[in-house]
């Protein structure tokens, strides 16, 4: 029918290859390939996650930071089942006051890297939508500057329209160098891209 060939095809080969190799989300390979192309993660570095459920990410990056660094993945809904060290997870709104202090009280920062796939509950209403990502952006950005070393780098999730272009030149002035990507693993039909930026001055640079 040509209904159902034109579908969202939930159970593409990323799904099917997460599947077979026991991963917890597809989402891995997106991180994965970020990381071939940017050689971001390395031995001993701590790295905080916001949005980190279910955590295929972190079993990612745990994987290549090693047991000598830490990573922390922090989400609404609960990560399961993740071996510390390095991992460490933490139930908590990105929006929330209180988050920062928590996220200090696990793991002292400052981090290496701060990487964001948090996506936000979609309501279908474009401009409700648009406005909750960029306060998540936000959020994301805030929460991430104050603990990133300097030299360190942001990896977000970000949807393509028009928040994309102003925090993409905010990421400039604060970043060495910034690129967008999109993974092979993530679905063509999604607006969803990443932002890389590494290279962070400092927080003396303009924020
Ligand atoms: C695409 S998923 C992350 C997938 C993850 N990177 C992985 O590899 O398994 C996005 C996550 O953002 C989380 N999220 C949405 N709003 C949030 C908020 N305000 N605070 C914390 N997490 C939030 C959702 O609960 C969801 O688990």
């Amino acid at each position: 029918m040509v209904v159902l060939s034109m579908a969202f095809n939930r159970k593409d080969s990323f799904y099917k290859q997460a599947k077979r190799e026991g991963k917890r989300s597809r989402a891995i390979y997106k991180i994965e390939e970020i990381d071939q192309r940017f050689r971001v993660f390395k031995k001993g570095q701590k790295i905080l996650e916001l949005g980190a459920a279910p955590g295929g990410w972190m079993e990612y990056i745990a994987q290549r930071i090693g047991t000598s660094g830490a990573v922390l993945g922090l989400d609404l809904l609960t990560i399961a089942d993740l071996k510390s060290p390095p991992c460490i997870t933490m139930v908590a709104d990105i929006l929330a006051d209180d988050t920062g202090a928590r996220i200090d009280a696990l793991v002292s920062p400052p981090f290496a890297g701060v990487v964001s796939d948090l996506a936000p509950n979609l309501t279908g209403i474009k401009a409700t939508d648009q406005a909750n990502s960029i306060t998540m952006l936000e959020s994301a950005l805030e929460l991430g500057l104050e603990r990133l070393n300097q030299g360190g780098f942001f990896i977000c999730k970000v949807f393509q329209g028009s928040e994309l272009k102003p925090f993409q030149t905010r990421l400039k002035k604060l970043f060495a160098k910034t690129t967008l990507a999109k993974p092979k693993a993530s679905r063509k039909t999604s607006t969803e891209i990443y932002l890389v930026a590494t290279g962070y001055a400092g927080k003396t640079s303009p924020q």
